[in-house]
């Protein structure tokens, strides 16, 4: 079963909770929460109050991706705020190591996420301790972008080396690219301007599973 992460980012933020209850009622499972800092990536989005805020309101698996460049410095203001899953970037500053042990401390779940230009064998070395593999199908940093196909054959690759983990893919899904990732062996979809953008969310998210 694919698992459908709609991203905030997309999101109208004038009104979050009933943006949260459409997506809900439409059958999205998990939320993705995307964190910039305007140092990891050119661009700046929300932090820790708007997450902590949202927990009150949803039940949603909130699935946080940090765009940020010291994240070993906030895992535990993020599980206070009420992550469920921390997914922090390899090539971010924080040592990978360490960081996957804080997130488990904090009783989360760990990701990591790979941009494009990152070599997957990279990861190799995490994959049997982290529950969550996050690939960049775009460069981090904005919504809206084109899908780069070239990240297929990487997460066939990481497929291949971990049968059994959660692989999620991030940036330009839509029904056609979505597919391609779930053929390619991503069993979780990230979508932002795809889901929140549609009049009907409930038809977008069927059409991603
Ligand atoms: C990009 C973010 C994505 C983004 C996806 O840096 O990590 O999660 O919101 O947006 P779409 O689906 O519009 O490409
Ligand atoms: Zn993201």
């Amino acid at each position: 079963m694919t698992i459908i992460s709609p991203s905030l980012l997309a999101a109208n933020f004038a009104c979050l909770d009933r943006e949260l209850e459409r997506i809900t009622q439409g059958g999205a499972q998990w939320l993705h929460l995307d964190v910039m800092d305007g140092i990891f990536v050119p661009n700046i989005s929300f932090g820790i109050p708007v997450i902590q805020s949202l927990r009150k309101v949803s039940a949603l698996t909130f699935d946080v991706h940090l765009m940020i460049q010291q994240p070993l410095c906030y895992v535990q203001a993020f599980a206070d705020a009420g992550a469920d899953i921390l997914t922090f970037h390899l090539e971010s500053s924080s040592d990978p190591s360490v960081t996957i042990e804080e997130i488990h401390r904090c009783g989360m779940k760990a990701g990591i996420s790979i941009k494009p230009g990152t070599p997957v064998e990279a990861v190799y070395p995490y994959l049997d301790r982290i529950e969550l593999l996050l690939v960049m199908s775009v460069e981090p940093g904005f919504g809206g972008q084109k899908f780069m196909p070239e990240c297929l054959d990487r997460i066939r690759a990481l497929r291949g080396k971990a049968p059994a983990l959660d692989i999620s893919v991030d940036g330009g899904i839509n029904a056609q690219t979505g597919a391609a990732c779930r053929e390619a062996g991503a069993n979780i979809l990230v979508a932002g301007s795809y889901v929140f953008g549609a009049q009907d969310a409930a038809a977008a998210i069927a059409s991603l599973q």
